[in-house]
């Protein structure tokens, strides 16, 4: 792809390979979407909070490229990551008589992009789809790698399937309307990388916190572009989750439980994300896999970068059960056994079962 676009890593995996592209003002260039496939029609699909604001500068870059371009605005939020709000993409290419050439264009954070991704691999068994996200959060993991889901009430991304976007586009200038909530939501995801594959990126983390904090441009887009190039590593090795993958989803065991416990969107999925890395790094200090020094010093950068870093209590009567029955529905759950995705040393992550008394004594330590 020749273009202005400052930066390319590229997700390699034979024939669906792609290249995630970083820079600033990428998303209303036309040059941006340049040899996709061939179609005559788009849907683009967005939320109501960002179609107002990028919806149109999307729409013109892609006007040169399909005859007709279709528009859908779902609701927003966590809580409708759903079959309803699933089912209205399907209604809108239906209703447009979209055929199977149609490529979708998920604009939006991770809701959008993994109901939009969903949407895309099962619309006539599968149609391309192009990832533009504009969360922190969406640009630094969720586009990439192809997982998309919708939730179930009883678990978190339950429904889904594996399927990759033809290109994501981060446009880094889409951060300056984000809140600074949603920010520190996408920094769990950064410093997740850490500990799990790369302690100098750590490094840089802990000492640009502040910068990042304010979506300082060279700072997000080192970082943006470092964690894209660990997660296009493990991706590369393991698409389908078989092994290595699964440590991509440090924190998530106790996160999840955390967002179906609290009701979906209470908490954001990067706070809950962040707080179960503190609860995750606990049960690997207490495995005697890392030293309490380390766990310190992973909670400060989590608190300064603006998460908590105290679980909520999910049952007042027996707590550490509630969230052990939430945390039986993960996906790495292998008969009846939770799986836990531990700290081996700084840098290094493993998955692993823990004995039930730890994980209750951990749960009870960390909840506020
Ligand atoms: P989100 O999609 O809910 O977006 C957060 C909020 O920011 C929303 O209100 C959204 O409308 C708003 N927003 C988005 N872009 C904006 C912008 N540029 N300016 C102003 N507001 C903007 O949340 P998220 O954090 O992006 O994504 C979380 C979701 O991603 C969860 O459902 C999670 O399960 C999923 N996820 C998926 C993967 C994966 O590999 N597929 C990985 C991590 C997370
Ligand atoms: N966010 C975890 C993964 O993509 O595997």
């Amino acid at each position: 792809m020749t273009s202005n676009i400052a930066e390319t890593v590229r997700i390699d995996l034979a024939d669906r390979s792609y290249d995630i592209v970083i820079g600033e003002n990428l998303l209303g260039q036309a040059v941006t979407y340049q040899n996709l496939p061939k179609a005559s029609a788009a849907l683009i699909v967005s939320n109501t909070t960002v179609a107002p604001l990028y919806e149109a500068a999307l729409k013109q870059a892609l006007a040169g490229h399909y005859k007709t371009i279709h528009t859908l605005h779902l609701p927003d939020g966590e809580a409708h990551k759903d079959w309803v709000t699933l089912n209205q993409i399907f209604d809108a290419l239906l209703g447009h008589a979209c055929d199977r050439k149609t490529v979708l264009f998920a604009l939006g954070g991770g809701v959008v992009g993994d109901m939009t991704g969903f949407a895309a691999a099962s619309f006539m068994r599968g149609v391309p789809f192009v990832q533009v996200p504009t969360t922190l959060l969406a640009q630094v993991d969720s586009s990439v790698g192809g997982k998309t889901a919708i939730n179930h009430p009883m678990g978190k991304n339950m429904i889904g399937a594996f399927y990759q976007p033809q290109r994501v586009v981060c446009d880094l200038s889409v951060l300056k309307t984000l809140p600074p909530r949603e920010v520190s939501a996408g920094l769990a995801e950064i410093i997740k990388y850490g500990p799990i594959a790369d302690m100098p990126f750590f490094e840089w983390i802990d000492g640009h916190i502040d910068d990042l904090r304010a979506c300082e441009p060279k700072a997000m887009a080192h970082a943006v572009r470092k964690s894209c190039e660990i997660k296009a590593y493990v991706v590369g090795q393991d698409e389908r989750e078989a092994g290595l993958r699964a440590i991509l989803n440090f924190g998530h065991t106790f996160g999840h439980a955390i967002e179906a416990g609290l009701g979906y969107g209470e908490w954001l999925h990067g706070e809950a994300v962040g707080c179960g890395m503190v609860m995750a790094a606990h049960l690997s200090e207490a495995m005697g896999l890392i030293d309490a020094a380390f766990v310190q010093r992973l909670t400060n950068l989590l608190d300064r970068a603006g998460l908590p870093t105290k679980g909520p209590v999910l049952n007042a009567n027996d707590n550490a059960g509630q969230y052990l029955a939430l945390m039986l529905h993960d996906k790495k759950s292998v008969a009846g056994d939770i799986q836990f995705v531990l700290i081996e040393g700084p840098g290094k992550a493993r998955v692993s079962k823990a004995p039930e008394a730890m994980v209750r004594a951990v749960i009870d330590r960390c909840c506020a």
